[in-house]
C-alpha cells in the first residue's frame, strides 16, 4: 500500500534525519515521507534547512539555478526570486526564521503550525528528531561538574525534551524517533538516572506532561540483530545504534529510539543485515587533493612548502623508522599541492566507494564539491599533523599516543604527559571508518586529521559531510565553524534513509 507521510522534524540542526526520510524510495518508486515542518533555532542551520526544503520542491527536477547557486554563480536571493513560490513553501516549512523551542512565542507558534497541519490529511504523521545533547553529553557532564554551584535538575537543557513529548502530544504521530548521545544512557539527574524516567514519559508523552488519556507507544532500539530476529522482538536494553553496521563510513554510536504508537501491530520482519564496514578512503579519495593553510604568518604555496620541510625535519625521528628518504619524498610530493581548494571543484578522481554510495552521495549536474577549502595550521600543528599521518601510515592507521611523539613535538600544555590528553591527536585512517565526527571540528582538527600527509592537514567542511553521508548537493550555509558545527551535529542522512526504510514496512 502506498502512503503520504507527513514527517514533523524537531532540533532539526542541518536536516539530516529528514534528508534520510524524504530521500528514501519505496520499492514502488514512490517518496513516502514529506516534511511538513522543521524546527530549528541556530540561524546558519535554519539557512540549511531551508534551502534544502527549497531543493526538494522540484523534485526530480531542480533548475540549474539551484547549482548555479551552490557554484556561487549567483546569490540566494536571485535563486529565490527566481523560483517564488517553492522559495515561499520552503520559509513556510521552516516557520519563516529560527525558531528555539521552550521560548513562549516559538512554542506558540509550533504548536499552532501543528494543529493546522494535521486536518491536511497526511497519514500517517511521523515526529522525528533529538532535544539537544549539550546537558547529557559525557563533555558537557565534565564541563559542567567545573561549573560552581550547577545542578542538572536546574539545567533547562535536560528537560527540553519535553518539548518533544509537547509535540508528540499534539500530533500523536504513528511513529517517532527520537535520536541522542550516548551520554543520555548514564545521566543523572538529583540521584536517578534520566534514561529511565525519558522511556517511561515518552511511552505515554501526555500522561507525562500530568495529563490523562493519550496515546501509547511501544518503544523499540534499531540494533540490528541476528538474520532472523524480528525487530520487533528483540530485548530493548540495547540502545545503542552503531552507524558503521548500517554503512556509514564513520564509527558513530548514537542512541535512537523508534516509538511505535501501539494501534500498529509491526509484522515481524527481519532486521536489516549488518553491513561490512565502509573505510574513510572509500568516500574521501575522490576529493581534489589540496594542501593546508599557514596560520599566523603569511601563507603561499612557498612559504607552505618551506614550512612543510621544517616539519619533515621535525619528524625524522625514530619513531617514524628515521628513513629520512620517506620524509623527503612527501615534502617533494607536497611541493605539488598548490590550492587550498576552490569555492567549486569539478569532480576529476574517481569514487572508491563503489554503489550505491556513488550514487547517493555524488551528483553529476553539480559535477563537483562545495565547501572543500582547508583551513590554516600554525607551523607547530603542521609539523605534528605530518607525524601522525606519517605515524598512523606506518602503523597501520594507528594515532600516536603522546608518549609516541619526540620532545620536540610536544604542545606546550601541562597535562600533555599526564596521560589525560593522551590521544590528543588522531588520524582518520585510509582503510577504516572514521571516528565520531563531531561539532568539536569546528574548533580544532586535531581529532580529525587527514590520512594523506602530503595534504597534512585537517578535513575539510565537505571531507567531515562526506563521513557524516551529506550528498554532495547538500549545501551548508553560515561561515565555515557554522558549517563544521551542523555537519558535526547530523545524524548521518544513510542511516537515516535505512530508518525511513524500517518505518516504511512497519507502516505499509
Ligand atoms: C543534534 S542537533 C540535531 C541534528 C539533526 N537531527 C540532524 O539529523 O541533522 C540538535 C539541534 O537542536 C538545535 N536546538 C537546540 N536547542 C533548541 C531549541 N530550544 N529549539 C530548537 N532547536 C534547538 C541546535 O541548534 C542543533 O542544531
Amino acid at each position: 500500500m502506498g502512503f503520504k507521510a507527513g514527517v514533523i522534524d524537531l532540533f532539526a540542526g542541518p536536516g539530516g534525519l529528514g534528508e534520510g526520510f524524504t530521500a528514501y524510495a519505496a520499492p514502488n518508486g514512490s517518496r513516502p515521507f514529506h516534511i511538513e515542518m522543521s524546527v530549528e533555532k541556530e540561524t546558519s542551520a535554519h539557512r540549511t534547512l531551508q534551502l534544502r526544503a527549497f531543493y526538494r520542491q522540484f523534485g526530480g527536477d531542480v533548475p540549474d539555478g539551484y547549482f548555479d547557486y551552490l557554484r556561487s554563480d549567483i546569490s540566494r536571493d536571485e535563486l529565490f526570486r527566481l523560483y517564488p513560490r517553492e522559495a515561499a513553501t520552503a520559509e513556510a516549512e521552516t516557520l519563516g526564521g529560527p525558531r528555539a523551542l521552550g521560548d513562549k512565542d516559538d512554542d506558540r507558534l509550533v504548536h499552532t503550525t501543528l494543529r493546522k497541519l494535521i486536518p491536511k490529511g497526511r497519514e500517517p504523521w511521523i515526529q522525528i528528531g533529538g532535544p539537544p545533547c549539550q546537558a547529557y553529553s559525557l563533555v558537557g557532564r565534565a564541563r559542567n561538574r567545573g561549573i560552581k554551584g550547577y545542578r542538572a535538575e536546574a539545567d533547562h537543557r535536560h528537560f527540553l525534551y519535553t518539548e518533544y513529548l509537547r509535540a508528540l502530544d499534539i500530533l500523536q504521530p504513528a511513529v517517532f524517533v527520537m535520536e541522542n548521545v550516548k551520554g543520555i544512557l548514564s545521566s543523572q539527574v538529583a540521584g536517578q538516572r534520566l534514561f529511565g524516567r525519558i522511556l517511561e514519559d515518552l511511552s505515554n508523552p501526555r500522561r507525562a506532561l500530568g495529563k490523562r488519556g493519550g496515546k501509547v507507544y511501544r518503544l523499540y532500539s534499531l540494533t540490528p540483530g541476528t538474520r532472523t530476529q524480528s525487530l520487533f522482538d528483540k530485548p530493548d536494553s540495547d540502545w545503542l545504534v552503531r552507524s558503521e553496521a548500517f554503512g556509514v563510513p564513520q564509527a558513530r554510536h548514537r542512541v535512537i529510539l523508534l516509538g511505535v504508537r501501539d494501534d500498529i501491530i509491526p509484522e515481524p520482519g527481519s532486521l536489516i543485515p549488518e553491513a561490512y564496514p565502509v573505510p574513510a578512503a572509500a568516500v574521501l579519495g575522490d576529493l581534489p587533493r589540496i594542501r593546508s593553510g599557514l596560520s599566523g604568518e603569511e601563507d603561499s604555496p612557498e612559504a607552505w612548502h618551506g614550512a612543510m620541510a621544517d616539519a619533515a625535519d621535525a619528524c625524522n625521528v625514530p619513531a617514524l623508522g628515521g628513513d629520512r628518504r620517506l620524509l623527503d619524498g612527501i615534502v617533494r610530493g607536497a611541493g605539488r599541492l598548490t590550492s587550498r581548494g576552490k569555492m567549486f571543484s569539478r569532480y576529476s578522481r574517481n569514487f572508491r566507494g563503489g554503489e550505491p554510495l556513488r550514487e547517493w552521495l555524488r551528483d553529476e549536474r553539480l559535477g563537483g564539491f562545495v565547501n572543500h577549502q582547508s583551513r590554516g595550521h600554525i607551523r607547530a600543528d603542521l609539523a605534528r599533523y605530518l607525524f601522525c599521518s606519517v605515524y598512523a601510515r606506518l602503523h597501520d592507521g594507528a594515532s600516536p599516543r603522546s608518549r609516541n611523539f619526540p620532545e620536540s613535538l610536544a604542545p606546550d600544555h601541562a597535562n600533555w604527559h599526564s596521560g589525560k590528553f593522551a590521544d590528543r591527536f588522531k588520524v582518520q585512517a585510509e582503510s577504516q571508518p572514521a571516528s565520531t565526527v563531531t561539532s568539536h571540528i569546528a574548533k580544532d582538527g586535531h581529532y580529525f586529521i587527514h590520512y594523506d600527509p602530503e595534504q597534512c592537514r585537517s578535513l575539510t567542511v565537505r571531507e567531515a559531510a562526506r563521513l557524516q553521508t551529506f550528498p554532495d548537493n547538500y549545501f551548508f550555509e553560515g561561515n565555515r565553524t557554522q558549517q563544521y558545527v551542523q555537519v558535526g551535529n547530523a545524524v548521518p542522512p544513510w542511516l537515516a534513509r535505512q530508518i525511513a526504510d524500517i518505518v516504511y514496512n512497519l507502516l505499509s
